[in-house]
């Protein structure tokens, strides 16, 4: 089966090769798909027959966002702790331990309930791929229940054990290290593809974190990690040393840390939600950019410091408050996530590529930052099937 999405305003590829700036956008364009994948893009006027047609009626289309982090195993909801927040109180790490009790306190039916819903949330904000981590359990069961469950439904599932230590280790830390790296490690291994660790002020240090990380690639797990998002510890020094994917929040960075990323195959995944939850400072992507640091945006979504599926409300935030242009705002929700990932099939429209794509009902992508606010998706596809429409 081939489909046609033809009359495109605003096609953006990001295949420098294909088309302008670094979104290789294509104006009047069309893109073809076989099944799952892309099988052409080019000039609307020159586009090859296909069963069926989208008349995209001059709007824009973009390549699906990848959401590369997102915590979204968890039970209840921390909205006072948001209103305490919002009149001055200050962020901590032990927030997590009323969500742990919630998730404990969960049948694996209502997990999977909240994580099918926020999942149709992120397809309807153009969401295509996202990654999700445990760390709400954080008990050997827990962990492994809620990865099971993620396995279900994302291959981007990720073990954050070290999330914290739980209540039944205070003063215990090492021992709780110990278990995660030792029996919660093994009963994980086989429903995870990513190990992650909160290396921060009230969570773990860096030499427990580096055990976490080492352990989880010992048993064939890829290494990413929560680094300077309540301080300007060692975390992303870390990542660079262990080559993590991507070092995720980096709200807090010295001039070393940027040199370090720089430098790296590791990416800088920045999580503005983070940031406008907690009432933290913005971190400066351009310092980052400029100095030729990859950069990914990810939602963060998790109920205790950023409860959002808006992969768009993210990209606003990124142009008027972290220094992003509007194309590398985009380009960073999409091509830089699949590199958060190390993923190669997605992220970009162009031929061979996973056929995962969102028609804006919007003339251009400028207007993810112009209107903010406003869910602009009208439909989303993902391996060539419409997983959203708008309705009219
Ligand atoms: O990425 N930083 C650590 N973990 C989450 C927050 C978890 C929570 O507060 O529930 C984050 O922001
Ligand atoms: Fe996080």
């Amino acid at each position: 089966m081939s489909l046609a999405i033809t009359n495109i305003g605003s096609l953006v590829t990001n295949d420098q090769s294909a088309g302008t700036g670094i979104l290789g956008e294509i104006k009047s364009a069309a893109a073809v798909i076989e099944n799952e994948k892309i099988v052409w893009v080019g000039n609307s006027s020159q586009a090859p027959d296909a069963d069926q047609q989208i008349d995209a009626e001059g709007k824009a289309v973009i390549p699906g966002f990848i959401d590369s982090h997102a915590h979204l195993l968890f039970a209840g909801e921390r909205s006072a702790e948001f209103q305490a927040r919002m009149k001055g109180e200050k962020y901590s790490a032990g927030g997590i331990k009323s969500t742990v009790a919630a998730t404990r306190a969960a049948t694996d039916a209502e997990l999977e309930q909240n994580l099918v819903a926020l999942i149709r949330e992120m397809n309807r904000s153009g969401i295509t791929t996202f990654e999700t981590k445990s760390g709400y359990g954080l008990t050997t069961l827990d962990e492994t229940r809620a990865l099971t469950i993620a396995s279900k439904h994302t291959p981007e599932t990720t073990f954050l054990g070290a999330h914290i230590a739980p209540v039944e280790y205070a003063g215990k830390q090492d021992q709780y290290v110990s278990l995660v790296v030792g029996e919660m490690l093994d009963s994980v291994t086989p429903v995870s593809k990513w190990i992650d660790v909160f290396c921060d002020e009230g969570a773990f240090d860096v030499d427990q974190s580096r055990q976490v990380l080492q352990a989880g690639i010992a048993k064939g797990l890829l290494p990413k990690i929560h680094a300077n998002q309540l301080s300007q510890g060692g975390g992303v020094q870390l990542a660079v040393e262990l080559d993590c994917a991507s070092a995720d929040h980096c709200t807090h960075l010295s001039d070393k840390d940027v040199q370090a990323l720089a430098g790296s195959n590791t990416v800088a995944t920045l999580v503005p939600g983070a940031e406008f939850s907690t009432r933290a400072t913005y971190p400066n992507a351009a310092r980052l950019i400029d100095a030729g640091v990859t950069v990914a945006l990810a939602t963060d979504c998790n109920p205790g410091s950023s409860y959002t599926t808006s992969m768009a409300f993210c990209i606003a935030i990124a142009i008027r408050e972290l220094g992003f242009s509007p194309e590398q705002a985009l380009w960073s929700a999409t091509l830089g996530g699949a590199k958060a990932l190390r993923r190669l099939d997605v992220g970009s429209i162009a031929v061979g590529q996973n056929a995962d794509l969102v028609i804006l009902n919007a003339p251009s992508y400028l207007h993810l930052g112009y209107r903010p606010g406003v869910n602009l998706v009208q439909q989303v596809i993902k391996s060539g099937k419409t997983i959203y429409q708008e309705q009219k």
